[in-house]
């Protein structure tokens, strides 16, 4: 069991920020990647559907020996965690990524914290519910920016579109006075520097891998699963092959990926 990989899933590239951040955090590990590219964009589909979708790709997952699964999608976060914890979790360790941001925050306690992610994200609430609990003397205000996931999946990062798209987006009234932003999309962190830059530097950005890293590092050794055997096998599909996927996930593995199409939806 130990040597078995950590799978993790996404709509598509954006898994790849929080993946990269379990690289550096426990570089022992093999990971088994899926993104999700022949439905992408979640973030504008029905809940039901992010379950269905979500169901198949973790029973994907367990067919290569996952022996945690980690949901590294807000929008399937949110929207299928539970399900996925009612179906699978007496066959696997199963983690999200908005419980490990929620529980840093709530060690912060800033006065004012602003979420940004997709339309599925957002309008689930599930952020505020769970700051509710966890933070309640924290102001929260939240905001989809649903074109953020087809620009950066575009490849439009560090140019005029894309920071006029960001400038536009969060001079939003709302997010006057926030101490933290969340980047409420595991796409996000690809463009989290010109995010900072937008805030002069000013405001704490927050993502969820180092948050997600930790508390995958603690239930591996919890439950005596770290891999110890100096073997690492990393594996990454994708449902439909995309050339900015193969581009970005070398840019984070150091060209050193083998990148699969697992055709699971025919
Ligand atoms: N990266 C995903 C998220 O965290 C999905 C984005 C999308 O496909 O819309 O929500």
């Amino acid at each position: 069991m130990k040597e078995h990989p950590i799978g993790i899933f996404d709509s598509g590239v954006g898994g790849l920020t929080v993946a990269n951040a379990i690289k550096q955090a426990l570089p022992g590990e093999s990971l088994v990647y899926f993104g999700d590219t022949a439905h992408l964009p979640y973030g504008d589909k029905s809940a039901e559907a992010i379950r269905y979708y979500s169901g198949r790709i973790t029973e994907f997952l367990l067919s290569h020996n996952s022996k945690v699964v980690l949901v590294a999608c807000n929008s399937a976060s949110a929207s299928a965690f539970d399900s996925l914890k009612i179906r699978f979790q007496d066959r696997t360790i199963l983690i999200d990524v908005i419980d490990p941001v929620v529980d840093y925050l709530g060690r912060r306690n800033f006065r004012k914290v602003g979420i940004i992610g997709t339309k599925r994200t957002i309008t689930s609430g599930t952020y505020e519910q769970k700051l509710r609990d966890k933070a309640p003397a924290t102001e929260v205000v939240s905001m989809a920016t649903p074109l953020l996931v087809p620009m950066i999946e575009e490849g439009f990062i560090f140019d005029d579109i894309s920071n006029a798209i960001i400038r536009t987006y969060l001079s939003n009234n709302s997010l006057s006075e926030i101490e933290a932003l969340v980047l409420g999309c595991t796409h996000y962190p690809i463009i989290k520097n010109q995010i900072s830059r937008f805030f002069n530097f000013n405001v704490e950005v927050v993502d969820s891998g180092r948050n997600v890293s930790q508390i995958l590092r603690e239930i591996l050794e919890k439950n005596n699963l770290v891999n110890d055997s100096g073997k690492v096998h990393d594996q990454f599909f994708i449902s439909d092959y995309t050339p900015y996927f193969e581009k970005i996930a070398r840019m984070f593995f150091d060209g050193e990926i083998n990148l699969q199409k697992a055709d699971i939806w025919s």
